[in-house]
């Protein structure tokens, strides 16, 4: 059975001791659940993270990893040096990865077979921009994402998979797709992956939806039934916010 998942992003934010001190309350204010809860730290910080965190439930992950073993990548992070420190679950595919630093989907492809390799757990995220939608080919974008980087793998990599869909249109920008557009989208991509793998795949994977999630609108978003937690950037920067949208699962 598909798990429920909240996991944080909290992409460039908070330094050394910030993130210490946000992980530090986070633990001692996280809430009896049983979803996954996770938070993904800047890459200079997932050490510590790890550290503060030793015992507490709450996992850290990666926003990010590159596709080679290692080697002349300056600036990049491997799977290796994320299993070295304890962490064995990557973000691949934000949107902000593919915008700003021009991460295709044949590139995704590959650091996707390279986690998978190296048993490293996927979130993979993927979602359409507003002129997709305004045009009406936000499932057709959707559905050529998921081929592009995913649909390649084997049955049984999909195991290590979590998906995470975020309309592009709705991250940071405080307009969140409905609970209704979400639920639509999301079962919309576990028909694709009937199509293309199996409805057993399908009904397993677990799909996030992430873009402008708040405690005001996560229990509507949540109580959809192919949305199996979020993805959450701004409110998990602050304690109460994210403990909050852990709640509402
Ligand atoms: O990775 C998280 C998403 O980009 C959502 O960000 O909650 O600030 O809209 P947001």
């Amino acid at each position: 059975m598909r798990s429920k998942i909240v996991a944080g992003n909290w992409k460039m934010n908070k330094n050394l001791a910030e993130t210490e001190a946000l992980l530090t309350e986070l633990a001692a204010k996280l809430p009896d659940t049983t979803a996954e809860v996770m938070v993904a730290p800047t890459y200079v910080n997932l050490a510590s993270a790890v550290r503060t965190l030793e015992s507490s439930a709450i996992e850290v992950i990666a926003q990010n990893m590159h596709f080679a073993e290692n080697g002349a990548y300056t600036g990049e992070i491997s799977a290796d040096m994320l299993l070295s420190i304890g962490i064995d679950t990557a973000i691949i595919g934000h949107s902000e990865r593919r915008a700003y630093f021009g991460e295709t989907d044949e590139i995704l492809a590959k650091k996707v077979v390279t986690a998978l390799a190296k048993n490293i757990r996927v979130m993979f995220c993927f979602g359409e921009e507003l002129e997709d939608r305004k045009s009406d080919n936000h499932f057709k974008v959707v559905e050529s994402q998921l081929k592009n980087a995913l649909f390649s793998l084997e049955a049984a990599d999909w195991s290590k998979i979590v998906l995470a869909y975020e309309p592009v249109w709705a991250i940071g920008t405080g307009e969140t797709a409905s609970p209704e557009q979400a639920q639509e989208m999301h079962a919309f991509i576990r028909k694709t992956i009937t199509d293309a793998y199996d409805a057993s795949i399908a009904n397993n994977v677990s799909i996030l939806y992430g873009g402008s999630v708040k405690p005001a609108n996560a229990v509507e978003i949540f109580g959809k039934p192919d949305v199996d937690g979020g993805l959450i950037g701004g409110a998990s920067l602050v304690a109460d916010d994210f403990v909050a949208i852990i709640k509402a699962i």
